[in-house]
């Protein structure tokens, strides 16, 4: 028996609201639109010309809605909210929860049966995902793709791991200021979101390997035909998915996350897919912590040579064979009935996957690293847990006792840094806190913390760094982040002194502060500590300090966990 579909609610029938709804909606569209026959997709789209990485995506949604025309759908494209990872402040990661629950309530509160999701930078892929995961309509992604490779003076430059990398040369006296400028104009030489392993190209790639992105798409360049090809099919596949009713409950499952965190480690991935996989498994009700994330990701090997773990960037893994060919190689860590948004099980996918540069993706037998994957500390300065991603960091300082110097906010740690009398040397152990989700807010990508310019001109290029906030995932260096309970939620990081001994050991997954309990009990924050803490009076910041909820748990809103449904109980008018 065919099912009636739910934009059938609002238009099919005979009465004097369905006349309300079609009428203001007849402005091209056929009296087909209105029969209940024909799905109505939402193209839920993160275009904006403040979010130039995704500025690109209206040429997408149009090849997207003539797949589902040509399908027989309806598609309807709607502007939702847009995240420009270097353009807000005070951090994108403030406003994903809000882009959420828009998207959310604006799915809800409209007349539609399905929905494309076109999302690119940073915070754009977890928020359509973790709204279309409560809305529970069939839903499918096209990542908006990344750019391709600049170069400068010859050289290949990527984004964001080579602004880091240049800045701190120009600090060690090794690059100078006018050579550093010139490099802008080249950096980002197309459409598309960051071309390095960062947290977009990982969440495009996890994206897939969670089964939510048609294989095959993910990692396509935004200036690349086949994106357009790539769009034009999946319109086709969302009217597909109504009528089948393939909802984004019916298909994943704890084996499409266990698919995604062999995916992260497997290319190298960001930190950041943690808080977004954590959050989008809190929205479909599937239990996952971040002792999933090192117990799975702990044995998969690092196959992927691309920066900021590596040399090459996006279009070269495309062009090497893209994440199907990767997972092939570690195709007994995935589960093999986690299905995809196409119906087929994503291991379905990977028989004519192929490794055509070896340079660019390893083969198990000889991968970049035997065990990549992000590690999970605990300890007296972590009890509730904290990241480190080994790929990144120096392996001499996995294992590390240093004295520790402690910053109380990022403003701080700018207006000392680079003071002479700074007492801090290379082993000492950098502190930041007032950066989780609470204090700052919002959690902000500062964990990789610049390193004192007296250290660098001395050849330092590395230190051991923590934080409760998050690095860029085009960032590097021997950084532990996501410190839980952050330091403004009670958190012993608020304990920690200047000259406090902290000893990190990857080996033992340990992260403590030497200090005795019965003194660490006595300790209280100090006042320039708590005065670094947010305290906004209104507006969304204030509903985000009092609901967010701590790293481990996906820096989600406390009710937005879990999901509503699709269901809308009262009618407008
Ligand atoms: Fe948009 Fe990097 S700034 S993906």
């Amino acid at each position: 028996m065919k099912r009636r579909l739910r934009s059938s609610d609002w238009y099919v029938g005979e009465n004097r609201n369905a006349y309300i709804h079609r009428a203001w909606m007849r402005r091209g569209l056929p009296a087909s639109a209105f029969t209940g026959e024909r799905p109505h997709i939402a193209i839920a789209n993160t275009a904006s010309q403040l979010t130039p990485c995704n500025a690109h995506l209206g040429e997408v949604a149009a090849s997207v809605a003539n797949g589902v025309y040509e399908a027989g759908g309806i598609p309807l494209e709607i502007p939702v909210v847009s995240l420009g990872e270097t353009q807000v402040r005070p951090t994108a990661m403030l406003w994903r929860n809000m882009a959420a629950m828009a998207t959310e309530e604006m799915l809800r509160a409209n007349p539609v049966d399905g929905a494309v999701l076109l999302g690119g930078c940073d915070k754009t892929i977890p928020s359509l995902l973790m709204a279309a995961c409560s809305v529970d309509l069939p839903s499918v992604v096209v990542p908006g793709g990344p750019m391709l490779t600049g170069t400068f003076r010859g050289q290949a430059l990527g984004c964001g791991t080579d602004v880091w990398r240049l800045s701190e040369e120009v600090r060690a006296g090794t690059l100078s200021e006018a050579d550093f400028l010139n490099s802008e104009s080249a950096t980002i030489r197309s459409r598309g979101h960051c071309n390095t392993m960062g947290t977009a190209s990982t969440m495009a790639l996890v994206a897939e390997a969670l089964g939510t992105v048609i294989p095959g798409i993910a990692g396509t360049p935004a200036p690349d035909s086949r994106l357009l090809e790539a769009a034009h099919e999946t319109g086709r596949l969302a009217v597909g998915l109504v009528s089948e009713d393939r909802r984004p409950s019916t298909f994943l499952s704890k084996g499409s996350f266990q698919n995604a965190i062999v995916a992260l480690a497997a290319i190298g991935g960001s930190t950041n897919a943690v808080v977004h996989l954590l959050a989008i498994a809190g929205r479909l009700g599937i239990e996952l912590s971040i002792d999933d994330f090192d117990r799975i990701g702990a044995e998969v090997p690092l196959l992927l040579n691309l920066q900021p773990a590596g040399k090459y960037l996006m279009d070269d893994l495309q062009r090497a064979g893209g994440l199907l060919a990767a997972l092939r190689e570690v195709r007994d860590l995935l589960d093999p009935e986690a299905l995809t948004v196409t119906g087929k099980p994503l291991v379905s996918y990977l028989d004519d996957a192929q490794i055509w540069d070896h340079d660019v993706i390893s083969t198990r037998a000889e991968p970049l690293q035997a065990h990549a994957g992000i590690s999970v500390l605990r300890g007296s300065l972590a009890p509730g847990g904290a990241l480190i991603k080994p790929a990144a960091a120096t392996p001499r300082l996995l294992k590390h006792r240093g004295r520790a110097v402690v910053f109380d906010s990022i403003e701080d740690f700018h207006a000392r840094i680079d003071d002479p009398q700074l007492e801090i040397d290379a082993d000492s152990v950098m502190v930041l806190r007032g950066c989780g989700p609470k204090g700052y807010p919002g959690m902000p990508e500062v964990a990789n913390m610049p390193l004192p310019k007296k250290l660098l001109e001395q050849g330092v290029r590395d230190m051991v760094r923590i934080c409760d906030g998050r690095m860029s995932g085009t960032a590097y260096g021997t950084v532990v982040l996501h410190v839980t309970p952050e330091a403004a939620a009670g958190g012993p990081l608020a304990l920690v002194h200047d000259g406090d001994w902290i000893e990190l050991d990857l080996g033992t997954r340990r992260l403590d502060l030497d200090v005795p309990a019965e003194e660490l009990a006595r300790r209280v924050p100090n006042e320039t500590t708590l005065a670094a803490y947010a305290n906004p009076d209104r507006g969304w910041e204030r509903l985000y300090v009092d609901h967010v909820t701590q790293a481990d748990q996906g820096a989600d809103l406390d009710f937005l966990r879990g999901a509503s449904g699709s269901k809308v109980s009262r009618e407008s008018h």
